[in-house]
């Protein structure tokens, strides 16, 4: 079974994904992270994230390891994550990766395209939003939690920023797959997102438990 779950920065799709595939014993991909890793090596040889032919061989030459690096969020890798990800080249030398990790056993995979472009056939789609205050309420906490020093309003112009890089892009911009389930969790701490999303998954299709 494969279940995709994409949507906007801080949404809570990780958190939502981790829970349904531990419940589901199904592996979990955060593709957000291929992303990441790109930028940070890009951004560790001092190259410019936006740079198609320098993102490109960043992501040729990316390895299952970097994918664990701790460097990897905050505010440089956000913006480097973003910006390598609209550039074709770097999307299409990771789409293999991402179809052979979900073929192998199903999975569920969470990111921006995996319901528009990496599994169109998904078994179940969710679109995970959540209202600005509620997402730059929930990453400003947990970038406080990480020790960043920052301000809520900074973290909500990020937000801002790369959701629309993200939704404006040419290369599999962030919108929502016409079959999936549109999840506002607005107003939803992850306990509760989590039981309705069960809940779809097992009306959808008769998955336990
Ligand atoms: O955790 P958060 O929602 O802030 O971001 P993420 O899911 O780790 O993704 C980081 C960045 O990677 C996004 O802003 C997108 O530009 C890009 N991304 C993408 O283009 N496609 C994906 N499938 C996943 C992430």
């Amino acid at each position: 079974m494969i279940i995709a779950i994409d949507g906007p920065a801080a949404a809570g799709k990780g958190t939502l994904a981790r829970r349904i595939a531990g419940a589901l014993g199904l592996p979990y991909l955060d593709t957000g992270l291929l992303y990441r890793a790109v930028g940070r090596l890009v951004l560790d040889a001092n190259g410019d994230p936006a740079d198609p032919e320098v993102a490109a061989a960043a992501a040729l030459r990316l390895k299952a390891q970097d994918l664990a690096r701790s460097d990897l969020r905050g505010g440089p890798a956000d913006k480097a994550a973003s910006q390598v990800a609209s550039i074709p080249a770097v999307r299409s030398a990771l789409l293999a990766f991402q179809r052979d990790f979900g073929q192998r056993h199903g999975a569920v995979l969470d990111g921006r395209d995996i319901g528009t472009i990496i599994f169109p056939n998904a078994d179940i789609k969710f679109f995970v939003t959540a209202s600005l205050d509620a997402r730059t309420a929930r990453r400003h906490a947990e970038l406080l939690g990480r020790g960043e020093a920052i301000s809520a309003n900074d973290v909500r112009n990020d937000l801002v920023s790369r959701d629309e890089a993200d939704a404006n892009r040419k290369a599999a911009p962030l919108k929502p797959a016409g079959d999936a389930i549109i999840f506002d969790t607005t107003g939803l701490d992850a306990d509760a997102a989590f039981r309705l999303a069960l809940d779809m998954i097992r009306a959808r299709t008769g998955a336990a438990p």
